[in-house]
């Protein structure tokens, strides 16, 4: 490789979960590539430390203040501001000089995070609507943004959209990125509908009666994929497929009866997209969420596999379904807050996070979250989105309905 090749400059947010720590992976991986400038975590504040510490990063944020005694602060502070530089750095490279870090404690810092002059591409591995602003102000401040953060776009598309181009909002979410790859090339105008694979998730074929007792425990065990705890849920009750149906509608600029949600048990196609002659395009890959987190931040590039590819002789058959909302309501609840808009997608979202929060903490019980949701939602009179001040406010409304609902009901 030659030593005049770009390093691209990267912030993560989220870093010590599990999109954050394989973002981190791949860009030990490719440290030619890649340098990481700042990293932000919300409570895991000793390995967000050593995480700065393992790839030199001087500017750090801990969302949580809670979570920081002295001597973590201090650790912190000193971690910031130490002198450092890169040996063997490659020419034009990251090299900040001592003293130019910076330490910073609460949301805001977060989200401070995304101006950094020095950083190109910012990763937005954060867990729920607390993601949106980062988002907003990653895009506003110029800079690629590399979107895990899925609840970014189910509660404030309309204001991000505008504000992205092809090339500054690249999908991480397996599906999305799928899709933005089965686009190149194509012309928009000859897509006839996307086809958003679903694994299934832990439940796959059982009815609503066989889910009255469910654990968070037995909710949380994945398949397939190995997540966070809130997206585990979420994929379990297909709510998850229900935020990535309304992510693509934004991410695509694709109408809702368009987009199809195709069970895939083994989880080899990511997604596919039909055209208007009747091909269709999928794309296909081992299941490792390193795949999509590199072509995020490799783009337009494609660099060397992050882990084995697939091998087909090993896949055996590839079967397909559709997806049972009867019994997994909150795939119906999603799409239906997709279709009307405005704000109910942000309402739906709030009311999820809080239901699957009581849920994992042994105050609702798994089909209650579908309630929850609904509840909400039918409390809720859409308006047009305007501002991110007030979707905060209607997101702080729904949370507060959702906890009087289920103090009320369980
Ligand atoms: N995991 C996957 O395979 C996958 C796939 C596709 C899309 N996604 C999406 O990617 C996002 C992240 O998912 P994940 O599975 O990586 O979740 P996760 O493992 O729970 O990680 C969430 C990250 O956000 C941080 N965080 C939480 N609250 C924060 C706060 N107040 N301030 C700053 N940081 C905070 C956490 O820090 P602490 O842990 O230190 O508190 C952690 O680093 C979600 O939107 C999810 O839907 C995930």
């Amino acid at each position: 490789m030659s030593s005049k090749q770009a390093i691209k400059r990267v912030v993560v947010l989220g870093s010590t979960g599990s999109i954050g720590t394989q973002t981190l992976d791949v860009a030990h991986q490719h440290a030619d590539r890649l340098q990481i400038v700042g990293l932000a975590a919300g409570t895991r504040a000793a390995e967000l430390l050593e995480q700065a510490r393992r790839f030199d990063v001087h500017h750090l944020a801990v969302g949580v203040p809670e979570v920081l005694d002295q001597d973590m602060t201090q650790a912190f502070t000193e971690q910031a501001k130490a002198a450092y530089f890169l040996p063997n750095a490659p020419e034009g490279s990251y090299q900040p000089q001592a003293g130019q870090g910076s330490f910073g404690v609460g949301p805001d810092e977060v989200v401070n995070l995304c101006h950094l002059p020095e950083a190109d591409i910012v990763v937005n591995a954060l867990v729920g609507a607390q993601g949106l602003r980062a988002s907003y102000e990653t895009l506003k401040a110029g800079k690629v943004l590399a979107l895990a953060n899925k609840e970014s776009l189910v509660v404030g598309g309309d204001l991000i959209m505008p504000l992205a181009t092809h090339d500054t909002l690249l999908p991480i979410d397996s599906e999305h990125g799928a899709i933005y790859q089965c686009l190149l090339g194509e012309n928009a105008k000859e897509v006839t509908k996307l086809w958003v694979t679903a694994s299934g998730g832990p439940f796959r074929g059982k009815m609503r009666k066989d889910l009255e007792t469910v654990t968070p425990a037995q909710a949380l065990a994945h398949p397939t994929w190995n997540m966070g705890k809130k997206i585990s849920i979420d994929s379990s009750t297909l709510m998850n497929k229900g935020l990535e149906v309304i992510e693509a509608h934004h991410l695509f600029a694709m109408d809702y009866d368009r987009i199809e949600v195709v069970v895939q048990p083994q989880s080899a196609i990511h997604s596919m997209v039909e055209f208007s002659d009747g091909s269709v395009k999928a794309h296909l890959g081992t299941t490792d969420m390193r795949i999509p987190i590199q072509f995020a931040l490799s783009y337009p590039e494609r660099w060397s596999a992050p882990v084995e590819p697939l091998d087909f002789r090993q896949l055996g058959t590839l079967e397909f379904a559709a997806p049972d909302t009867d019994t997994f309501k909150c795939l119906a609840l999603a799409r239906r807050a997709g279709s009307v808009g405005g704000t109910l997608p942000c309402v739906m979202n709030a009311a999820n996070e809080i239901a699957v929060a009581a849920f994992l903490d042994n105050a609702c019980s798994y089909l209650g979250i579908a309630d929850v949701v609904e509840a909400v939602m039918d409390a809720h009179t859409p308006q047009v989105v305007e501002s991110i001040e007030q979707l905060s406010e209607l997101d702080q409304w729904a949370r507060d309905y959702a906890c009087t609902y289920l103090a009320k009901n369980y």
